[in-house]
């Protein structure tokens, strides 16, 4: 009972506080001191900042996929006529684990782009880019500062997203490059005017919905599911020397009448966003299209070499 008496009561001498705080105090500060060690030595800031980064990231692939990949390939390879490519080492370069350049981007060269290929990439985003003409796709002003759909941190994380590719960037022949600073449009294969019943073909391509999956350069709004037409009468001679055909074709013509009539006997490897699917491409066409119309067609997409 005194002992409680006595501490209920007591009363510190001024000195007594004083010491008592300074003491306290004292220990406060060792106790900071010791966190900052702890979370030093475990390196505690650099993995905040890592996991930052990482957010930053996923976001960004978010934002990506959302706007970007239709026209930049979901892979960044870029998508031919539709827009070139934001992860090959050409546009990025390369950098280390540490995030350090290794390789400087070929790219920025060639437009003496003072900055980092990061803040490029920003500022292209943000208020777009003249087209060159090598592409039918505009990409557009996509910061909210121009009316676009995307906050600035948005574009900060979709380029963050993009410069990640800089760890591995695709080198191989596959990449749709942006043309070199005034070299423009790759020169056009001369317009021939097509003939009557071309023009029909190209009419039943227009309405047998064809464009939902496949694109041709100069026509307007066709999809990346299905291999590019530009080239498919050129692409057809090569497809029947790879030694996985095992349809019935003999020339480029019979090769594209059997890929619009029956898909399945051959899947072309590549298409936009990776390999192509087999089952993917209707199989119905040859009875929803009347044989004339499909020699119409066939003849069409012969004059696309
Ligand atoms: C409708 C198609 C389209 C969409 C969608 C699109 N772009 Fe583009 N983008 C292009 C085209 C086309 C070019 C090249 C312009 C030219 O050279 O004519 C380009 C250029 C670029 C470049 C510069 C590449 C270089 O080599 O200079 C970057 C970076 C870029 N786009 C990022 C993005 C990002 C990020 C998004 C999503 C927010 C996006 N683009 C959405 C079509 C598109
Ligand atoms: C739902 C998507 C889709 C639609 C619609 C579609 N295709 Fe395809 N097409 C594909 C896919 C995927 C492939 C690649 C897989 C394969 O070869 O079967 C392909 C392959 C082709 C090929 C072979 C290309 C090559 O490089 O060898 C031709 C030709 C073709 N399609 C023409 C057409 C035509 C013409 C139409 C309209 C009558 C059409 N496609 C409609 C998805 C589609």
């Amino acid at each position: 009972m005194k002992l409680i008496e006595k501490i209920v009561y007591f009363k510190p001498s001024f000195t007594l506080r004083i010491i008592a705080g300074l003491i306290a105090f004292a220990l406060i500060m060792a106790a900071c001191l010791l966190a900052g060690v702890i979370d030093a030595s475990s390196n505690g800031l650099a993995k905040r900042d890592e996991a930052w980064a990482a957010r930053g990231i996923e976001q960004g692939a978010k934002v990506y996929y959302t706007y970007c990949a239709g026209c930049h390939g979901a892979d960044g390879r870029g998508i031919d006529g539709k827009g070139p490519a934001v992860s090959s080492q050409t546009f990025l370069g390369k950098v280390d684990e540490n995030g350090v350049q290794v390789t400087a981007s070929e790219r920025m060269k060639d437009l003496k782009w003072q900055g980092s290929v990061q803040q490029y990439i920003e500022a292209v985003t943000a208020s777009g880019i003249p087209p060159s003409g090598a592409f039918d796709e505009i990409h557009a002003q996509w910061s909210n500062r121009y009316g676009g759909p995307l906050r600035d941190d948005e574009i900060k994380n979709v380029a963050t997203f993009i410069m990640n590719w800089a760890k591995a960037p695709i080198t191989d022949g596959t990449i749709i490059n942006a043309p070199k600073p005034g070299a423009g449009a790759a020169p056009k294969a001369t317009a021939v005017p097509l003939t009557a019943a071309q023009e029909a073909g190209k009419q039943v391509y227009l309405k047998a919905g064809c464009t939902a999956c496949h694109s041709i350069k100069g026509l307007a709004g066709g999809g990346a599911i299905g291999p590019n037409l530009t080239n498919v009468a050129t692409n057809a001679e090569a497809h029947l020397k790879d030694p996985t055909y095992k349809g019935a074709a003999k020339t480029a013509t019979e090769y594209i009448h059997e890929s619009v009539v029956d898909p399945a006997k051959y899947v072309v490897p590549q298409c936009p966003s990776g390999p192509c699917l087999a089952g993917v491409m209707p199989a119905t066409f040859g009875t929803s299209l009347k044989p004339d119309e499909i020699t119409q067609l066939v003849d069409y997409l012969m004059t696309l070499k």
